[in-house]
């Protein structure tokens, strides 16, 4: 069912911050900010040459970061994304074993214009996982 980790999110609680420290100590190659209100985060991508980790910091009043950074104020890892091909199959075969996507079930448009589902941490030993089709 998995394919390839398309990304590992990462959410801080200052964006500005975080980028700094990963191009001066890592040296890492990181993309300009980004602004994705519909999805109430502030990203930008840290590119490697084998997948990209994202760092997320929360924007507007109810972003789906908030929670997670008042548990953790320091950050911490939000979420890995596995891509999949076929998303519905996916999710079928997964709740047909007594997994949980979050929300309504059915997929939406992610932060990278392709449908994506979430799954209940506590059915993965505590980390959210995304799906993305590709
Ligand atoms: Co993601």
């Amino acid at each position: 069912m998995l394919g390839r980790v398309n990304h590992i999110a990462l959410a801080v609680p200052d964006l500005a911050e975080a980028v700094e420290r990963y191009r001066s100590v890592l040296g890492a190659s990181v993309t300009e900010p980004e602004a994705l209100p519909e999805h109430g985060v502030s990203v930008v991508f840290v590119t490697l040459s084998n997948t990209k980790v994202e760092l997320l910091e929360p924007l507007g009043a109810d972003s789906p970061i908030a929670a997670f950074l008042a548990k953790n104020p320091a950050g911490g890892m939000h979420h890995i994304c596995y891509e999949v091909d076929d998303i519905l199959g996916a999710r079928d075969s997964l709740v047909a074993a007594g997994g949980r996507v979050l929300g309504d079930g059915s997929p939406k448009i992610g932060a990278h214009g392709k449908p994506v589902l979430f799954l209940h941490p506590k059915d993965f030993f505590g980390t959210l996982i995304e799906l993305e089709q590709v």
